[in-house]
């Protein structure tokens, strides 16, 4: 019989169709090094416990240890009969130390409570990989917005133009959004950092094992507090899968602006070549292929937190099969960020902003009108009245085809006898930004205030 780890009550073994939908060595075999590392620290804890003797620990330690390496270099592979990776392993190590000490090592564990242990240890990991892909991100916004000091363009809502601001406060605005991703993912590691080990198929061990000194050594904090959760919970993964898919969902924002400047009409980037991609028929493209590919990953990031949460839905207590389905969204999650998150760093680093454009394009759709409702409540207008005047300065200025500030005196006094000829002095680009001079405005002060800020925040990890 091949080394199932629950054949003594069955007369035969498990069909071939069962047998293939039941098989998982296809995706959790990057389980491995974190189930190796656990079957050390439970060995120790059954030593501590009277349950191995000195020598039985040492031989099981060094059969541990030629297994790891095995794994590490290819020559221990799970074979097709391994229903998963925790059977392989158990296969491995008694092919190393023999079946008698082998077979020792099962006491007090449960596959249920090593699978939801690993997985945090994976995860956790795995995500301390993403925040700090994560940060290469964002430190290429903030070079960007540090080699663009002054740079301005419209600002947007609606993706209509809106009020000028700086290029700088625009880029510093994604950092921001990323930043927050990379909180939530170290808040998440404080609740995840809690071992289920111990917690055997639901109930606890009765053999005085110490979950929490196998706790420490696989870098947990401590032992959960109840086996049953311990071993069925799963919302660390689902709000993991969040945390990846709400870091997604920035970087598709990000894309989507991308995929807008690049174009002809907005004329405002251009994409490094080694960035971009060209077409099989038309000669001339030049493709923003990783910001798509950022936009769309963000779907399937979506796609896997919510086949996870939906697996999870109504299922009691404690461990159910259903449980198995848990790894795959988030290695994928993990997987697609893995890739689009240096793409995405590579690529907006090495963007060429044409600021002359952008400067260009920032009063245009009048989006100094505010700036000229605001300079007549300064004079003890109320801003109703102001936003009329204001709107009816671009009624005109829209039919004659000029600017706000190519108004005639004659029309600005039309428009409100408080219009004088010296409201042009805040209808320049410049003059608005440098006005919006409230804490997380637009003004050069203020986002030179707040890039030190993010600064001190990217530092702290
Ligand atoms: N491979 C399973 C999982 O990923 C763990 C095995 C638990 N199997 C069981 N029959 N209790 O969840």
């Amino acid at each position: 019989r091949p080394t199932m780890l629950w054949g003594g009550r069955f007369a035969s073994g498990p069909s071939e169709t069962m047998a293939a939908l039941s098989l998982s060595t296809h995706f959790d075999w990057c389980l491995a090094p974190y189930d190796i590392a656990g079957s050390a620290a439970h060995a120790r804890v059954l030593h501590s416990a009277g349950l191995l003797t000195a020598e039985e620990l040492d031989r099981m330690l060094a059969g541990l240890d030629e297994l790891s390496e095995d794994v590490r270099a290819g020559r221990f592979r799970p074979a097709p009969e391994d229903e998963d990776v925790h059977t392989a392993l158990e296969r491995g190590l008694l092919e190393r130390v023999g079946a008698e000490l082998g077979g020792k090592l099962r006491a007090g564990r449960s596959r249920n409570d090593q699978v939801a242990t690993q997985f945090r240890m994976w995860l956790r990991d795995a995500v301390r990989r993403v925040v700090a892909a994560t940060l290469d991100v964002v430190d290429a916004l903030r070079e960007q917005a540090a080699s663009h000091p002054d740079a301005v363009l419209a600002g947007r809502t609606h993706l209509q133009h809106a009020q000028p601001v700086l290029l700088a406060h625009h880029l510093l605005a994604h950092s921001q959004a990323l930043l927050r991703d990379v909180e939530r993912l170290r808040d998440w590691d404080a609740r995840t950092a809690v071992s289920p080990y111990g917690s055997g198929a639901l109930a606890g061990s009765s053999l005085g094992l110490d979950p929490d000194a196998i706790a420490t050594e696989l870098g947990f904090e401590h032992g959960v507090d109840n086996s049953m959760d311990g071993t069925s919970a799963r919302d660390f993964a689902a709000e993991a899968a969040f945390g990846l898919g709400m870091l997604g969902v920035n970087l598709s924002r990000i894309a989507e602006e991308v995929v807008l400047w690049n174009t002809a009409e907005f004329g405002y980037i251009t994409l490094h070549d080694s960035w971009a991609t060209g077409s099989s028929i038309m000669p001339q493209k030049k493709n923003p292929d990783v910001a798509e590919l950022a936009r769309a990953k963000s779907g399937r990031l979506l796609g896997n937190l919510t086949g996870l949460l939906t697996s999870l839905k109504a299922q009691p207590l404690a461990y159910n099969r259903d449980l198995q389905e848990d790894k795959e969204p988030l290695f994928d999650s993990v997987h697609q960020l893995e890739m689009v998150l240096p793409a995405m760093a590579g690529m907006l680093g090495s963007l060429t902003f044409h600021t002359e454009r952008m400067a260009e394009m920032a009063p245009s759709g009048f989006t100094l009108a505010t700036d000229l409702a605001e300079w007549l409540v300064r004079r003890g207008v109320p801003f109703r009245v102001a936003h009329e005047a204001s709107g009816e300065c671009v009624r005109v200025a829209e039919e004659r085809g000029v600017g706000l500030g190519e108004l005639t005196d004659a029309e600005l006094a039309d428009a409100h006898p408080e219009l004088t000829s010296e409201v042009r002095e805040v209808l320049t680009v410049e003059g608005s930004v440098r006005a919006r001079n409230s804490r997380g405005g637009t003004a050069p002060a203020r986002v030179a205030e707040q890039a030190a800020r993010v600064a001190e925040r990217v530092a702290e990890h």
